[in-house]
């Protein structure tokens, strides 16, 4: 066990890993490394299964896992929605590993269970809420959706389903036919099956089509359902887009029904005074859910889960824990686990809290703005190559288009698309994804990287076109 938690060894391993991972981050952002070293997986399998470190230093363990990883630091690396962190959020993430603060009590973490009312806060007041509202931490956007439609139904459901079930309830939601699936998963967790998913259509920019809604909800009530809540996105995971928050929130005040934006990618749009537009209505949701490992430059997993109304915050696990809380009918803001799935909660709230102290809400209004800017750019460099198709204009660091020969049919475009992006990743020069949508594949990129340039993507084009030679 000495050996274990000596102190003066973790000193020396300690130091050695901050200048290992500094050296990663320098040849990272110079590009001297592969975007993602390219390996099957059985093969890598293969390589883990045979390690061996009982002669070596710890840090080759951690420089082999560095050197098999994919390198969101890399400008190229452009495909799922994941930040590169900050370096300090990094360190914070360390104190928080060391310090192992449990979070489900004040006692099992005071510092970091008042930071994170400080950051729901910080939250809060960016989305333009007033005093009333309130929220949490918790670990990521599925978890955070799941909960947040938990809260709508325990004000919205006839009865306490927490207590007597459905008791013969049909329920629903409204969400658009793009929403990223966790939402539909949360339905089908809730028992609503899938019929109690009632998925609107989009327009051609991915939107949801909002004139629809009214209709779609009485054709609902006529064959027995009540919708509990309605989703935005905002913005979508395949396309980038935003659904007309305003609109949607018209729909909900009108109908008494539940209004949550999953915001999980979009939502950090809200520090910015140049894109904060995409999200207007937002304030008049009754729960918003924000990704701080999307945009936020923040280690994962970390989301913040903000209800406009506090009280709401506490409806979603309506039971009781005794031996953790003196009064379970208390709403005692500092025991956490009362509103939260996790019991045990990694103290996320120090990751985001050390860069509000340090950047302010101007460090991520800049991280935002640079990536948006450059999904534009981006947009007009696929614009010039007439071989190249648009599927959308991009609204944010989303970007999805193909390669498109008009005289292929669909199958062999959707084809000729996928093996590009394939070759291209395994080349590790670049890392981005495909998507498909209404049956066609589409490459899909989202710019994550703030040193991307347009050259970097200027390059990708050029590969694109080498590689479909
Ligand atoms: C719009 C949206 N909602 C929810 C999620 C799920 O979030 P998480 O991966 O944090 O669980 C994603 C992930 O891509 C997303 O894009």
């Amino acid at each position: 066990m000495k050996q274990i938690y000596d102190s003066q060894a973790f000193r020396k391993s300690g130091h050695e890993l901050i200048d290992l991972l500094a050296d990663h981050l320098a040849a990272a952002q110079q590009g001297k490394i592969p975007v993602l070293p390219w390996e099957t997986p059985d093969n890598q399998f293969a390589f883990w299964e045979k390690y061996d470190l009982e002669d070596s230093e710890v840090n080759t363990l951690f420089k082999d896992i560095i050197e098999r990883s994919i390198a969101l630091n890399h400008p190229r690396y452009a495909g799922h929605q994941i930040s590169p962190v900050a370096p300090v959020a990094a360190l914070a993430a360390l104190v928080a590993a060391f310090m192992n603060n449990g979070m489900g009590v004040y006692e099992m973490g005071p510092a970091s269970t008042a930071i994170e009312k400080v950051v729901i806060k910080f939250f809060a007041e960016a989305i333009g809420y007033e005093a009333v509202a309130d929220g949490f931490l918790t670990s990521g956007g599925t978890l955070a959706n799941l909960t947040a439609l938990l809260a709508a139904r325990s004000v919205h459901a006839h009865t306490d389903v927490w207590q007597a079930g459905h008791a013969g309830q049909k329920l629903a939601i409204m969400v658009s036919a793009e929403a990223h699936y966790c939402v539909d998963r949360a339905a089908r967790i809730m028992g609503f099956g899938e019929e109690g998913i009632l998925k609107i259509e989009t327009n051609d920019r991915f939107q949801m089509q909002t004139e629809l809604l009214d209709n779609q909800l009485e054709k609902a009530k006529e064959n027995g359902f009540q919708v509990i809540a309605i989703v935005a996105s905002a913005c979508t995971t395949s396309t980038g887009s935003y659904d007309d928050l305003d609109a949607i929130a018209d729909f909900a005040e009108r109908h008494e029904v539940w209004f949550h934006v999953d915001g999980a990618h979009g939502g950090a749009a809200i520090f910015s005074e140049k894109y904060k537009s995409l999200l207007r209505g937002i304030h008049r949701a009754n729960s918003v859910v924000i990704d701080c490992h999307k945009m936020l430059m923040t280690p994962a997993i970390m989301t913040a889960l903000i209800f406009k109304n506090s009280q709401n915050a506490y409806k979603t696990f309506n039971q009781k824990a005794q031996y953790l809380w003196k009064e379970a009918a208390d709403e005692e803001w500092y025991n956490l686990a009362k509103r939260t799935f996790e019991c045990t909660k990694e103290m996320m709230s120090i990751k985001f809290f050390c860069m509000m102290q340090l950047y302010g809400k101007q460090g991520f209004a800049r991280y935002v703005e640079t990536l948006y800017d450059l999904g534009k750019t981006f947009a007009k460099l696929i614009k010039e190559r007439p071989q190249l198709e648009l599927a959308t204009e991009p609204a944010s660091n989303i970007v999805c288009f193909r390669v498109y020969h008009p005289e292929l049919d669909l199958n062999e475009n959707n084809r000729i698309n996928s093996h590009i992006r394939q070759t291209i990743i395994e080349s590790g020069e670049f890392y981005i994804v495909q998507t498909t949508l209404r049956n066609t594949v589409y490459l899909r990129t989202t710019l994550m990287n703030p040193f991307t340039t347009e050259s970097d993507l200027e390059a990708l084009l050029s590969m694109i076109n080498r590689v479909e030679m």
